[in-house]
């Protein structure tokens, strides 16, 4: 397993490349990624390229022995480009063009910008196409569903639309546009959301131009894969992804590019309500589920963060090498730290590195050093891969459209899934975040929890599912909108009631305050933010409400449906209740439970197909014994062990 970080010699005095780069080796490094924001040193004037200094900085890091993944710098065009072409710079919901002299400014849309993209891109890839040591490459950085409204994007929109729509008719019906007299009579007249609170604005508009923008993001990247694989066939290809407000559609982004890539900033505080989620697992396993295969982590936490808030508490001893081998227990088969030091100018000074401003050795530069040890140790794992019998829908649509109208008070899309996905990690399942549009027949339980805008492929996907026998749980805001992002005229859940057996006559959005409702077997649990009020026609009850005026109406249901079972959960439940329907849907789907593990433990399984490696994760403040079912070795350790003792945030990983 690869362990690196990022490095930005740009920043720095370049008699310290070659003193870092040393020391980077000396640590155990193995992998650097450079150059993301590094455009006006490459280029410095139109058309003048100066890769001499780039060549020295690889040529440096070969010598010691670390391999580079060398990054497109088209996040910050220069300086003389917005001079030159003002029309590049982005422009806010607001009609008002976004500052220079920060970052990520830039208008992809932009022909022009595109162009100079595309040069820099190819003259990158040219240069570099037959260097060994440079095994990978990122685009750009972050790249999100921009909202920008320049008036290249506000043009292509309409292209897009029309496109999508065939004619403006059309448009009018899905936007819905008899309300507020808001009809179009030319194309001229559609703009995109603008800066006034979303409460305002048409659902229908926004989630076409979240899904335009998410679309050219998606275009823009591929655009720079095709540029850099027309110089180098074989470069694998990748970009890097927060989760975040403006995140674009991660399988539409990924779609064409090889390899998924994750900034991954795990909490460096737990919570101490236990009802609140904190395991980064969840996301490590959605970025897995992009592409389905094992994917990157390109940014690492390392240090006390702070550039958008204010300085964060220092990561706990632990956290720098538990959270990079709870990313490699989730699938990743690379992680970069960000970054090796700590930036002394610019916004970003307070986002902390391994190193700290004076350079010295420090406390997690030790730990960090630790890590690179036992990631050595674990090179035979490179081609192990998970296997899930647990899948977890997710949608990056109806994330977004939650974000933009959410339900009630506390209502939280992400929360629903991850409330699933801890409640199986609570017995050592390995579980997959997928987006449901490819085959799912190979799962023994699939979660769906609030399909909300209609998706025919992933729909047919979950009838075709249980009708050859698999076991479903759907829950309350399922089938509540047309693909439109407009609400259907039918009982909920809509497309989904034959499935469930069940129809909800009537909801009541509870928001935070908290109600009651009890299973078949009498135990009580706590439910909040949505009721969903049922009447079932072919199912069974599995709960029902324990208050309020629904009191003794089915709040779970469970229904045969051919060969298969689908559960509906019609409200928001607190996390035993999730741990009690998890043992249960896993006993009956034969899923084996690993038993007693004490809460904050993450167990996953990588697999190479014979051999199995165990991943034991400590993901709470205490120290636990773990006691195995038989001696097993411990990759880490190199002995054989009846137990395991974890330290917090420690990891061991055996081998069965
Ligand atoms: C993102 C960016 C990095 C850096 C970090 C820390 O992940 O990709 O360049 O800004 O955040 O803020
Ligand atoms: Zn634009």
């Amino acid at each position: 397993m690869r362990v690196g970080v990022d490095y930005y010699p740009e920043q720095w005095e370049s008699s310290m490349w070659q003193q870092d780069a040393v020391r980077m080796a000396h640590t155990g490094v193995r992998l650097v990624r450079i150059g993301e924001y590094a455009w006006s040193r490459l280029e410095p004037s139109e058309g003048e390229f100066m890769f001499d200094w780039l060549d020295q900085v690889i040529s440096i890091f070969h010598r010691c022995g670390i391999e580079v993944i060398l990054s497109a710098p088209t996040n910050c065009p220069p300086q003389w480009m917005y001079h030159d072409h003002p029309e590049i710079i982005q422009v806010g919901p607001d009609g008002e063009p976004v500052q220079t002299g920060i970052r990520g400014h830039r208008c992809i849309n932009s022909p022009v910008f595109q162009s100079y993209a595309k040069r820099i891109t190819k003259e990158l890839a040219r240069r570099y196409s037959n260097t060994r040591s440079v095994v990978g490459w990122q685009v750009d950085n972050e790249l999100e569903a921009y909202q920008c409204t320049c008036e290249v994007c506000r043009e292509k929109f309409r292209e897009w639309l029309m496109d999508r729509f065939d004619n403006l008719a059309n448009i009018n019906v899905a936007f819905g546009t008899s309300v507020w007299s808001n009809e179009y009579s030319d194309p001229s007249q559609i703009e995109p959301p603008g800066a006034y609170p979303k409460e305002w604005q048409n659902p229908a508009l926004c989630l076409e131009w979240y899904r335009f923008q998410s679309e050219s993001a998606a275009e823009f990247a591929k655009d720079l894969m095709i540029t850099i694989r027309r110089e180098n066939p074989n470069a694998l290809v990748t970009t890097n992804t927060d989760i975040g407000r403006n995140s674009p559609d991660l399988y539409r982004l990924y779609r064409d590019l090889d390899i998924v890539g994750y900034d991954n900033y795990p909490p460096i505080e737990l919570p101490e309500n236990k009802e609140e989620h904190y395991s980064h697992a969840f996301y490590l396993d959605l970025m897995r589920g992009v592409k389905e295969r094992n994917f990157w982590v390109m940014e690492q936490l390392s240090g006390p963060t702070g550039t958008w808030a204010p300085i964060s508490p220092s990561p706990k001893p632990g956290q720098i090498m538990g959270y990079s081998l709870q990313a490699f227990a989730h699938g990743a088969d690379v992680v970069l730290h960000f970054r090796w030091r700590t930036a002394t100018k610019g916004a970003e000074m307070y986002w902390h590195g391994l190193l700290d401003h004076s350079g010295a050795p420090n406390r997690r530069l030790a730990e960090f050093s630790e890590l690179c040890k036992t990631a050595a140790k674990l090179d035979g794992l490179e081609n192990t891969y998970l296997i899930s019998d647990i899948a977890i829908i997710y949608s990056s649509e109806n994330d977004y459209a939650f974000r933009t109208q959410p339900q009630s008070p506390g209502f939280s899309y992400t929360d629903q899934l991850r409330s699933f996905h801890e409640a199986f990690s609570r017995y050592g399942a390995n579980v997959d975040v997928i987006s449901g549009m490819n085959d799912i027949t190979r799962y023994k339980l699939v979660i769906a929890p609030a399909m909300y805008i209609y998706n025919k492929r992933v729909s047919e996907n979950l009838y075709r599912y249980v009708i050859n026998g698999g076991t479903l749980v759907l829950t309350c805001r399922s089938g509540v909108k047309d693909q439109n992002n407009n609400c259907v005229m039918e009982v909920l859940p809509a497309v989904f009631k034959e499935l469930v057996g069940a129809e909800v006559t009537e909801y009541d959005p509870i928001g935070e305050k908290e109600q009651k409702i009890r299973d078949f077997a009498g135990n009580e649990f706590g439910c909040k933010v949505w009721c969903d009020i049922i009447q079932t026609t072919t199912a069974r009850v599995y709960a029902e409400y324990n208050d309020s005026w629904y009191r003794c109406m089915p709040a779970v249901t469970m229904n045969r449906y051919c060969n298969g079972v689908s559960y509906y959960v019609g409200t928001v439940c607190d996390r035993d209740f999730y741990e009690s329907f998890a043992a249960n849907l896993m006993m009956q789907t034969g899923i084996p439970r690993l038993k007693g593990l004490p809460r904050g433990i993450e167990v996953t399984t990588r697999t190479n197909g014979n051999d199995e490696y165990i991943f034991f994760f400590n993901n709470s403040g205490s120290h636990v014994t773990i006691p195995l079912p038989k001696p097993m070795y411990s990759m880490v350790d190199s002995i054989g062990k009846a137990q395991l003792e974890l330290k917090p945030f420690e990891m061991d990983i055996v081998r069965k």
